[in-house]
């Protein structure tokens, strides 16, 4: 199954992007959260990188994501600090919740995962339904440049007495439909030793930045703004290298 987020990959994610570990945009979305008390929702929240810090910081967040293996970094996490763990499985595409929340946030570029743009489409028209009117979505994105850097890289990790390497391969680019596939190929080695292995194919769908505002518009958002690299109040410059997405849900 494409974009699944299992044992190793789940394990090398909490290593890599532990909870609080932020590219300026945790801050950045403390700050754009602030004033709102209503229920914020995290869609796809992993093992809780973004989510836990804005449940100390006193909002009242949930989240859900896919991951069986990323939700349980997540509990394990918020049983360390002694938090109640406010996260279940669900998809992005049949996801429901029974209350309306203020504010979804989709940090990290999540939404990517969703490469048919119909299924991509839903997916905004199902924030827009959870969302209680006047409530607001952000979401980042990568640059649409991301479809050209087709470089390998190969990183590890040490935890206790194994290594864990992650070797990235992209496969396929599609420039018409705007979509790479790569192999990420998770290892865990003990004493020189193949402990286990695991292959992530990983597919995004990247959007264009008029793109997004129409399919945003499409969906029922209306009062679109476009953040570059997590600044709140300049537009994207063209070297942005990160875009956030902020539309409120018209009635
Ligand atoms: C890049 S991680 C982001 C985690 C977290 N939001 C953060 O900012 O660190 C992407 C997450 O999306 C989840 N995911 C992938 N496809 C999904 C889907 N269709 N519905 C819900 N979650 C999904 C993965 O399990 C993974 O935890």
């Amino acid at each position: 199954m494409e974009n699944r987020y299992g044992t190793l990959a789940s394990w090398v994610y909490h290593l890599d992007k532990p909870i609080g570990r932020s590219f300026g945009d945790i801050e950045f979305y403390r700050d754009r959260l602030a004033g709102c008390s209503g229920p914020v929702l995290e869609p796809a929240a992993g093992n809780g990188r973004v989510l836990i810090p804005l449940l100390e910081a006193g909002f009242d967040i949930r989240g859900f994501d896919a991951s069986d293996e990323m939700v349980a970094h997540c509990r394990a996490e918020c049983a360390k600090r002694g938090l109640s763990a406010p996260v279940d499985i669900q998809r992005f595409e049949t996801f429901s919740y029974p209350e309306r929340f203020e504010a979804i946030i989709v940090p990290a570029g999540s939404f990517q995962l969703v490469t048919e743009p119909e299924a991509a489409l839903g997916v905004l028209r199902r924030f827009h339904e959870a969302l209680c009117p006047g409530g607001r979505l952000l979401l980042d994105l990568d640059p649409l440049a991301s479809l050209a850097d087709t470089s390998r890289t190969t990183r590890h990790w040490r935890d206790g007495d194994s290594l864990l390497t992650l070797s990235e391969q992209r496969v396929e680019t599609c420039f018409q439909r705007q979509t790479m596939l790569s192999h990420l190929r998770y290892e865990q080695w003990r004493d020189d030793v193949l402990v286990a292995s695991e292959l992530q194919l990983f597919h995004l769908r990247l959007w264009g930045v008029l793109e997004m505002e129409l399919a945003l518009k499409a969906s029922g958002f209306k009062e679109i703004r476009v953040h570059g690299d997590y600044g709140a109040d300049a537009g994207p410059g063209p070297e942005a290298v990160s875009f956030t997405f902020e539309a409120v849900a018209g009635a």
